[in-house]
């Protein structure tokens, strides 16, 4: 990889930033003050420093967010602020993505990466990989509910959903639970409680997979993952 490429990519500013590096004799590969900005390194097997600090390359992030409310699970858009535009600058580079979409309005865990392979893994229907939500729900919630979900609920378009695993934390005229599905369907937490005549007033995502929400984590906090959480996530 190029030596001024390997620079960018890991923060030290832009390519033309980087060249000034180099003209203040700051970079060395394997100890020798390097010259050349198109000089191609092997970040793993060579010593690449800056000011004497050695440069650890890495070439995908994973980041853990508690999604808060008011953002949208996107990179870009037009009118809203999106979950990327909550990262600082260093993570911002890795041009990372979110992992699946939660609506503006859910709360809770979200992965962000630039690794697609892993993204395909967790989002391909095939995976079933149990995502739980907590929910408040407008209505009392009942074990009709939790019989219907378990068998799987026909959506307003005439979808059938797969089996979904309910559990009533708190049943009232608003009822706390929490839902644990192996889809991804657009909205479907909340198209599943409409079948059923309810309304979702309030939607986090607790958990994907093995990774579980950090709870140490703010609203619009974020953090990398453990090797732990990594390792299990991708096994
Ligand atoms: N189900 C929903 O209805 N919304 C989400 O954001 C996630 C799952």
């Amino acid at each position: 990889m190029r030596l001024d490429k390997l620079l960018s990519n890991m923060g030290y500013g832009s390519r033309k930033e980087v060249k000034q590096l180099l003209k203040m004799k700051a970079v060395t590969v394997d100890g020798e003050v390097a010259k050349d900005v198109s000089k191609h390194v092997d970040p793993v097997k060579q010593n690449v420093s800056v000011l004497g600090e050695r440069v650890h390359y890495q070439e995908f992030i994973y980041l853990m967010m508690h999604k808060p409310p008011g953002v949208i699970s996107a990179t870009e858009d037009l009118h809203d602020q999106t979950v990327i535009d909550l990262l600082d600058p260093f993570h911002a580079h890795f041009e990372p993505f979110p992992v699946g979409r939660l609506d503006k309005d859910t709360e809770g865990l979200l992965l962000i990466t630039n690794d697609g392979g892993l993204t395909h893994n967790l989002l391909s229907p095939k995976k079933h990989v149990p995502k739980v939500y907590y929910a408040k729900i407008d209505g009392e919630v009942t074990e009709a509910d939790i019989e219907a979900f378990s068998r799987g609920v026909m959506l307003e378009d005439g979808y059938m959903t797969k089996p979904g695993e309910l559990v009533i934390l708190n049943a009232g005229p608003t009822s706390e639970i929490e839902l644990t599905i192996s889809e991804g369907k657009f909205h479907q937490v909340k198209r599943m409680f409409e079948s059923v005549g309810k309304k979702v007033t309030y939607l986090k995502r607790l958990s994907m997979g093995s990774l579980q929400l950090d709870e140490q984590l703010e609203l619009g906090e974020y953090r990398e993952l453990t090797e732990e959480e990594l390792n299990s996530l991708k096994s």
